[in-house]
This record gives C-alpha cells, sequence and structure tokens, in this order.
C-alpha cells in the first residue's frame, strides 16, 4: 500500500507543485513507484509532468474521481506521466482540470471531505508513495488530500508570508478536532523543506535561523533548496530536472534525491 503524502501550503507559489515533481522524480530514479494526484484546479503538476488533460482522450481526471468516490474509482483515473522511461513506467499521474473548483461547494455535504479517501482504496496498492499536490488553500480540496493521507509536508520560501502559510497548515494539522473532523486521527506533519534560497539575502538568513524554533529542529530537513532558473526551466519544459540537462539542473536533482531518500527511510521506519 502507497504511503500517502499531502504537499501544501497556505502560501501560493511556494513550490508545492515543484516540489511534488522533484519529489516523484527523485523517488522515482531511487526505483519507487509513485502515484501523482494533481488536487489544484489550476493543473500545474499535470501539465509539468506531460500529463495535461486531454479532451481527444479524455481520461476521468480528479474531479470525476471525487464526484464518483465509489471505493477504488480512482483507479480508472490513472494514467502514466509523460516523460521518457524510466520515469513512465514509475510515475503515475491522476490529472486534473479547472473544473475541479466545482468539488469545492461540496464542502458542506455530510462525509464529502472523505470521498478522495474513499476513491483511492486500493488504486495506489501497486504504488510505494502518492503524492498530493495542493492549491494554496486550508479548505476543502486540502482537507479532501489530507483526509487521504497519512502525512503532510510543507514547502516554503524563507519569507515572512511563507513560513507563515506553513505555520497554519501544521497549526491545521495538529489540531485534534481538525484530525477527527478528517476522520484522520493518525495524519501527522513529516516536515518543513526550505525552497527558493537566495544567498543576498540577509532577511532569507534571518527567518531561515528562526525555523528550528518554530517547527522544531528535526522537522526542518536539509538541504535547503536554492533558487535556479533550473527548475523554471523544468516547469516550462515539462521535463523533470535531470532531463533538463545542466549542471545546475542537476546540482538541483541530488539536492532532491537526499530529499527522496529521507521519505523512504521515514517510510521504512514508520
Ligand atoms: N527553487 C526554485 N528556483 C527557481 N524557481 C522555482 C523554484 N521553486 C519553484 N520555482 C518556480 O516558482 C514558481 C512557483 O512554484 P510552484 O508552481 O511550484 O508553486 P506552488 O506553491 O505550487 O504555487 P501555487 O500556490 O500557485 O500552486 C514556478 O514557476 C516554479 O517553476
Ligand atoms: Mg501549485
Amino acid at each position: 500500500m502507497a504511503r500517502r503524502i499531502a504537499v501544501g501550503n497556505h502560501k501560493g507559489g511556494s513550490g508545492k507543485t515543484s516540489a511534488t515533481r522533484n519529489f516523484a522524480a527523485a523517488l522515482a530514479e531511487h526505483g519507487k513507484r509513485v502515484l501523482l494526484i494533481d488536487l489544484d484546479p489550476q493543473a500545474n503538476l499535470s501539465r509539468r509532468v506531460g500529463a495535461k488533460f486531454d479532451p481527444s482522450k479524455p481520461t476521468p481526471t480528479t474531479a470525476e474521481v471525487i464526484k464518483s468516490a465509489i471505493e477504488g474509482v480512482a483507479a480508472q483515473a490513472i494514467k502514466p506521466c509523460g516523460w521518457p522511461e524510466p520515469y513512465a513506467s514509475r510515475i503515475d499521474v491522476i490529472s486534473s482540470r479547472f473544473d475541479l473548483e466545482n468539488r469545492i461547494s461540496e464542502a458542506g455535504v455530510v462525509g464529502a471531505v472523505l470521498r478522495l479517501e474513499q476513491a483511492l482504496a486500493g488504486a495506489d496498492d501497486e504504488h510505494d508513495f502518492t503524492l498530493i499536490d495542493c492549491p494554496p488553500s486550508l479548505g476543502h480540496l486540502t482537507q479532501l488530500a489530507l483526509a487521504a493521507s497519512d502525512w503532510s509536508l510543507a514547502i516554503f520560501e524563507p519569507e515572512f508570508d511563507g513560513v507563515d502559510g506553513a505555520l497554519r497548515l501544521k497549526e491545521f494539522v495538529e489540531k485534534d478536532s481538525n484530525r477527527k473532523a478528517l476522520g484522520n486521527p493518525d495524519l501527522r506533519m513529516i516536515g518543513y523543506i526550505v525552497n527558493r534560497v537566495r544567498t543576498n539575502m540577509g532577511a532569507h538568513d534571518d527567518q531561515i535561523a528562526a525555523l528550528p524554533e518554530t517547527f522544531g529542529a528535526d522537522q526542518v530537513w536539509t538541504p535547503y533548496i536554492p533558487e535556479r532558473a533550473a527548475d523554471k526551466d523544468a516547469s516550462d519544459s515539462e521535463v523533470p530536472l535531470r532531463l533538463v540537462g545542466t549542471t545546475a539542473a542537476k546540482d538541483q536533482a541530488a539536492l532532491w534525491a537526499t530529499h527522496a531518500k529521507r521519505l523512504i527511510d521515514l517510510d521504512g521506519a514508520a
């Protein structure tokens, strides 16, 4: 059964989708099988892994999976990512599109928050990790992910608003009554990943210095991820970092390989 992880932050543009993509690539490079779920109506992850919704081949998307919520129905929405081998046979995707917005209005329906969990039952048994890319919100869509996940990870820029957004995710997850309402008492935060670090910014250094006290020293993952054009290049060209081809991209991929190894070790120890 897959270990399910919701990648989130209440702050937009903090690197959630990049982290999800980079984790998937690095886990696949470690030989792991990954299911990606795009739970953002922006569908940035779907595009960046070459699995954008294609009306000429209309595989069901996250919206239909959640709407149906029949046990295991998510299996019908799984397709391989659009990257070459070895990624294609190791990374699967459930894509989203803008109509995922329509699920948000169901937030008040009794039990609606459990719909992704129900739909996933058995669908990711053959995967090692299921990574869920959340929108910049703590609302219904992110709550669907949290209800279905074992763990959550926050990613943020070392700036006031980014750290604040990660802190709101932490507080949400760590509140007993929230986990109870999500039907997921064992959900926990496993880490805080610092992204887009700029070495020439004193403000970043100040924020980073305060992180151990805010999140707990063992919860702030190192290495920190620097800001590199390689990340944007990978996003624009819809390829994993290693296929961008530059030394900077390979260096960036090596940092994610370290984070992926930590995830694999945590999974093994759990
Ligand atoms: N370390 C990095 N260096 C350079 N660019 C980065 C880095 N991480 C992310 N980016 C770029 O920053 C932009 C925002 O990142 P991303 O889309 O991953 O954030 P997000 O948190 O998923 O945003 P949203 O809240 O809209 O879903 C993207 O163009 C991405 O390619
Ligand atoms: Mg995103």
